[in-house]
This record gives structure tokens, C-alpha cells and sequence, in this order.
């Protein structure tokens, strides 16, 4: 069975961070240099990253960002899955969910415990059967620029030890989802 590796933006090497991108690139197909450039502009310092590698390659991945969650009034620091993918020829192996299974691990060990993420409706039973649930409620994102725009009929708010109620309006506030 493949193990999780868990990094940190220090500790991954180029080689690693281009076979990242490797992989992403044959799931979300772009050019390789603008996988790259993508990785350069959107990562930060708090990033987490979980991988399963076999042999030369890297065949799953997911990445965990620092994020904050509104309610109303409140604000709840919260970590987002992103980039969630398995190599096409390994799909419906398990391997998403032991990437599933390391989120959880790391999301439990955060200061709030709560995790979230955003994918299309055609993803929710993946993270069902992983223990997340689908948020029912009023959902706006915020960029770090200001733009709001809500969720999409077409995709979910997954969250992990976080409940709102269906009433509350609530603001994911961040870049990338
Ligand atoms: C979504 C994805 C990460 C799932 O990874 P995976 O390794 O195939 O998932 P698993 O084998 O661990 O699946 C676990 C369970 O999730 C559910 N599941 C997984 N993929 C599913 C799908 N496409 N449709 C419905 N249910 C699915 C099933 O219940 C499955 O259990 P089963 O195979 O015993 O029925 C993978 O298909 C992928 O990389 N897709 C392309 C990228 C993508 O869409 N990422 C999501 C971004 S939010």
C-alpha cells in the first residue's frame, strides 16, 4: 500500500514540485510551464502538501491552505483541500482516500479541527465516503481582492467538524478553492 507523504513548501524539491505538476498537468491539461508558473503564483509559505509517490512518480496529490471561514459575525480559521487528483490509470483504487484519510489527519491536528473545500456536485459521493459533509446554506466567496461571487449550481461546499445553519450566510474568504 502507498504511503502518505506529508510537506511542507520548504521541504519539496524541484524534482518533486515538477512531478506534482507533472501529474496535475495530465489531469487539469495545461502546458507544463504553466503548471509551473501556476504552482510559483499561487503557493504560500503555510501551504501543506500530501503525495503518494510510486517509484519515480508521483501518482496522487492534494494540498491543504490556511483559510478563514465567516458566519455572520464570526470568523473560523479553517484549512481548504485543493487540487485533489489521482493518476487516471489508478483511479478507483483507494488512493483518494488515503489522501483523504492524511487530510484528515492533519485537518484534525489544526487549531479549529475544521476543514472545507469546494468541488462539483459530480465529486460529493468521493467525499461522503470519506466523512465530509455537504453544507447546506447561503455560501459566498471572497477573494483577497474583494470580489464576492456565490457557489455555483453545480458545486458543493464539503466541509469536515463544521456546521452552520441552513439559514446563516457564510464567506469563504480566500483566492483559490
Ligand atoms: C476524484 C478522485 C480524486 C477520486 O480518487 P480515487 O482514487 O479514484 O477515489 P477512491 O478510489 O478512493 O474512491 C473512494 C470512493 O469514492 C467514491 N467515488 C470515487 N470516485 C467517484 C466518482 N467518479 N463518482 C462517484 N463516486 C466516486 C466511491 O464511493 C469510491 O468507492 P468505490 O470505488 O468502492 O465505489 C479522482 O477520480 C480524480 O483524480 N479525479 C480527477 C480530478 C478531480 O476531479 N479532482 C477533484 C477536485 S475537487
Amino acid at each position: 500500500m502507498l504511503v502518505p507523504r506529508y510537506h511542507q513548501v520548504f521541504d519539496l524539491t524541484l524534482d518533486e514540485i515538477f512531478n506534482i505538476c507533472l501529474l496535475k498537468n495530465k489531469i487539469w491539461q495545461h502546458t507544463m510551464e504553466s503548471q509551473l508558473s501556476w504552482w510559483k503564483k499561487n503557493t504560500s509559505d503555510s501551504d501543506h502538501f500530501i503525495t503518494l509517490v510510486d517509484g519515480p512518480s508521483t501518482v496522487a496529490f492534494l494540498r491543504l491552505r490556511d483559510r478563514e471561514i465567516l458566519v455572520e459575525n464570526s470568523s473560523y480559521h479553517a484549512k481548504c483541500v485543493t487540487e485533489v487528483c489521482v493518476e487516471k490509470s489508478m483511479q478507483r483504487k483507494g488512493l483518494g482516500s488515503i489522501l483523504l484519510k492524511a487530510a484528515k489527519n492533519k485537518i484534525d491536528e489544526s487549531d479549529s479541527g475544521i476543514g472545507f473545500l469546494i468541488c462539483l456536485s459530480t465529486e460529493e459521493l468521493f467525499y461522503k465516503a470519506s466523512g465530509w459533509s455537504s453544507l447546506q446554506a447561503e455560501i459566498q466567496l471572497k477573494s483577497s481582492g474583494g470580489i464576492k461571487r456565490s457557489l455555483k449550481n453545480n458545486e458543493k461546499c464539503m466541509v469536515l467538524n463544521f456546521e452552520a445553519p441552513e439559514s446563516a450566510n457564510i464567506v469563504l474568504c480566500g483566492d483559490i478553492f
